[in-house]
């Protein structure tokens, strides 16, 4: 379907990005119209706009008067996507400012607002952007957190603009309609699957791609929640909105999950976590010795992080889990969700090339308060959208 998007730039060296953003709007056929700030257009300037998106590119409210392209541009979106969003135009917007024509169309949108932040951590962390944050949050615009890596100049660290790939998925979601209920909540989620070391070269691992809980990161931030991601070996492209925070072992991610929970709204836990580990880590690469027979591995638990975090819930928190069933499904489901204390279990059915590293997924999911849902095969991310659902609604 085709919507109207004005896609916003604000003056950040990020706006050589929204130009990729752009061309996949409008390979996906939605009329995009660029409103540049005028300073934005010291980094990429209007002619590449203007090629890109076929249309005129104006700045200030004095283009084309006639056609009162302050107030139209605005009362006609679907969509208005400000990538890259700097701390000025953040803080112009919170104040309700209308000095040029991106501010006045962000005053006369009544569709959904999506501001890609992109500055250095200094910036970002200030008091002043905070408010803004927190304020543009608060009337219902979707302020998707910055990732973390290398910044312009020598520094690294969170501000980074999302790949345009990726902010192209959290538009996508909005134009398809996803609700910004998540606004303002913070949600951590656990992917992928642990490995367990043996040596310092071999490990104990598992199938999972990561493909179930990078879904859920990445329907969860078009949905407007801060998102923890917390990545067990995982080799996928970060989702926009997403803290990713990689981690190997069950123990590490016990560690990085309870910590992020603190905090949370709510925790999903996505990820294959090994039940055991070698009870003797190797220091140093087990060899062969020629003629014996190899030594057993002896195994030790790992800690069940679910259900820990069943155990430690603060007031309010909703706690999903998965489960991977090959037989009596439901009752094994049943008994897990009592056991673990959780809110809500996802179950699957896994076999022989069902499910790990597949866009599709098929669950029922058990409710410690309710009748269970089932989500016939379909999309991971469709089955994401239904936890959210079930989430949202046991949320205060
Ligand atoms: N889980 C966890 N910590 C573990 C093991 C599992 O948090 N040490 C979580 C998983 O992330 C998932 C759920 O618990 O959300 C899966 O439960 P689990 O008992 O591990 O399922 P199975 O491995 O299928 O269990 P069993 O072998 O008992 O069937």
């Amino acid at each position: 379907m085709t919507s109207r998007v004005v896609l916003g730039v604000s003056a950040g060296i990020a706006a050589y990005k929204a130009c990729e953003l752009l061309r996949r709007l409008k390979e996906s056929g939605h009329d995009v119209t660029v409103v540049p700030t005028r300073d934005a257009l010291r980094f990429v300037g209007e002619p590449t706009w203007a090629a890109l998106s076929g249309r005129p590119v104006a700045t200030d409210v004095w283009d084309g008067v006639s056609e009162v392209p302050h107030v139209r541009l605005g009362q006609e979106a679907d969509l208005v996507f400000v990538a890259p969003a700097t701390a000025d135009l953040l803080a112009r917007a919170a104040h309700g400012l209308a000095d040029d024509l991106l501010t006045n169309t962000l005053l006369t949108a009544r569709c959904p607002v999506v501001f890609a932040p992109a500055m250095h951590t200094e910036m970002w962390e200030h008091a002043a952007t905070r408010a803004n944050v927190a304020t543009l949050r608060a009337r219902g615009a979707i302020v998707i957190e910055p990732a973390s890596g290398r910044l312009t100049g020598k520094d690294t660290g969170k501000g980074r603009l999302p790949e345009p790939a990726e902010l192209f998925e959290v538009a996508t979601r909005i134009l398809a309609g996803a609700p910004s209920d998540l606004s303002g909540r913070h949600v951590v989620i656990s992917a992928g699957g642990t490995r367990e070391a043996i040596d310092p070269v071999r490990f104990i691992g598992n199938r999972s791609s990561g493909l179930q809980g990078y879904a859920l990161a990445r329907t969860a931030a078009a949905r407007g929640a801060r998102v923890t991601l917390v990545a067990a070996n995982v080799a996928l492209p970060d989702p926009a909105g997403a803290d990713v925070v990689p981690v190997g072992s069950a123990e590490e991610m016990r560690k990085v999950v309870l910590e992020a929970a603190g905090d949370a709204d709510s925790v999903v836990m996505a990820a294959a976590v090994a039940d055991f580990r070698p009870a003797d880590y190797q220091g140093s690469k087990i060899k062969k010795s020629p003629g014996a027979e190899p030594e057993p591995i002896r195994l030790t638990k790992n800690p069940d992080i679910l259900a820990e975090l069943g155990q430690r819930r603060a007031p309010g928190q909703v706690i999903v889990g998965f489960a991977a069933e090959t037989d009596d499904v439901l009752a094994n489901g049943r008994e897990k969700l009592a056991r673990k204390g959780c809110d809500l279990l996802v179950v699957n059915q896994v076999g022989d090339g069902i499910t790990f590293g597949q866009a599709d997924n098929a669950a029922t999911v058990l409710a410690a308060d309710g009748d269970p849902v089932t989500f016939p095969r379909g999309p991971k991310e469709a089955l994401a959208d239904l936890v959210w659902d079930l989430v949202t609604a046991r949320l205060e």
